[in-house]
């Protein structure tokens, strides 16, 4: 299990057990997290899994993969160094205890 915390833009914090191998994005759909919506099912055509990873966390999830960056430009907020498509981040053990924050706005 992979620890995974979602915190909403007015800060709650939403901890969840999460599969490995599983995303961050699908992770939230499977917990009923509020401000993932994940429209496309993780075929990156859709930024509405939009989520900003914790600074903390940022060097471990590692870089924004091929084609992240031209859906960004599609997200309902802004757009941040720490912006992710969540869909995009598979959980793995050496994400134990990821923590990413959830935009006002996903669609
Ligand atoms: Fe559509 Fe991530 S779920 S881009």
């Amino acid at each position: 299990m992979v620890k995974v915390t979602y915190v909403a833009a007015d800060g709650t914090e939403t901890i969840v057990d999460a599969d490995e191998g599983s995303t961050v994005m699908q992770t939230a759909l499977d917990n009923s997290v509020d401000g993932i919506v994940g429209e496309c099912g993780g075929a990156m055509m859709c930024a509405t899994c939009h989520c900003y990873v914790d600074d903390a966390w940022s060097d471990k999830t590692g870089p924004r993969q091929d084609g992240e960056d031209d859906m960004l430009e599609c997200a309902a907020d802004a757009v941040k160094p720490s912006s992710r498509l969540s869909c995009q981040i598979k959980l793995t053990d050496a994400l134990d205890g990821l923590v990413v924050h959830l935009p006002q706005d996903q669609v």
